[in-house]
């Protein structure tokens, strides 16, 4: 038969050639198909960041989230984990001045970055501006929400300084801090108690520097 390893050898049929090949290892049983990685057996990867003005050094597992470092590897536990999927807001951090979800973020992506949490902005002794004013305003209830509401401004104003506009800017020539533009430039936060009237107030009150 043309193509039969075995053709034209009568003294070997398919069936004792398959059987000495596999025998001589030449044909393979099965590859084994590599078994997953478990959390132990991954190799920690070497982070370092400046974390409220002090270098921290790490050794993560390179899928752990800037969140989950921040709460569970440095105890700053100000930091909320709301929905873990970019959804809420709640874990609003600052990284290099700029405002993000660190719960969509890998640690190992900040090696020598500044990250700032809500713990970095003030303390109870001497209050950021922003902290402040969410206290004067009444700007929670639970306070879930409110290291991120307030991270969020603090970097949200600082956008406005630099003239980023926002959907609900209606001069880009001339940026007005309506009601309308804090609301659309902090609607990834989200307030499960609703307490967006005072959170707009305390904003626009640091922004009109009476803070
Ligand atoms: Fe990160 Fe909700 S916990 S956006
Ligand atoms: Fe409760 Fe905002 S104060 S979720």
């Amino acid at each position: 038969m043309p193509g039969d390893p075995a053709a034209g050898c009568p003294a070997l049929s398919r069936r004792s050639f398959l059987a000495a090949s596999a025998a001589a290892g030449a044909l393979p049983a099965q590859a084994a198909a590599p078994t997953p990685a478990r959390p132990a057996d991954a190799a920690a990867a070497a982070v370092h960041m400046t974390v409220n003005g002090s270098r921290r050094s790490l050794a993560l597992d390179p899928r752990v989230t800037l969140l989950d470092a921040l709460r569970d590897h440095l105890d700053l536990t100000g930091t909320k984990k709301g929905c873990d999927h970019g959804q809420c807001g709640a874990c609003t951090v600052l990284v290099n001045g700029r405002r993000i979800n660190s719960c969509l973020s890998l640690a190992v992506m900040h090696e020598g970055d500044t990250v700032t949490t809500i713990e970095g902005l003030g303390t109870p002794e001497a209050l950021h501006p922003m902290q402040a004013a969410f206290v004067r305003h009444d700007g929670f209830q639970c306070g879930f929400c409110t290291p991120g509401q307030i991270c969020s401004s603090v970097a949200m104003l600082q956008e406005i300084r630099q003239g980023v506009p926002s959907h609900a800017t209606a001069d880009l020539m001339q940026l007005q801090l309506s009601d309308a533009e804090v609301r659309e430039r902090m609607a990834g936060n989200l307030c499960r108690c609703a307490a967006y009237p005072n959170i707009v107030a305390a904003i626009r009150d640091v922004a009109g520097g009476r803070a």
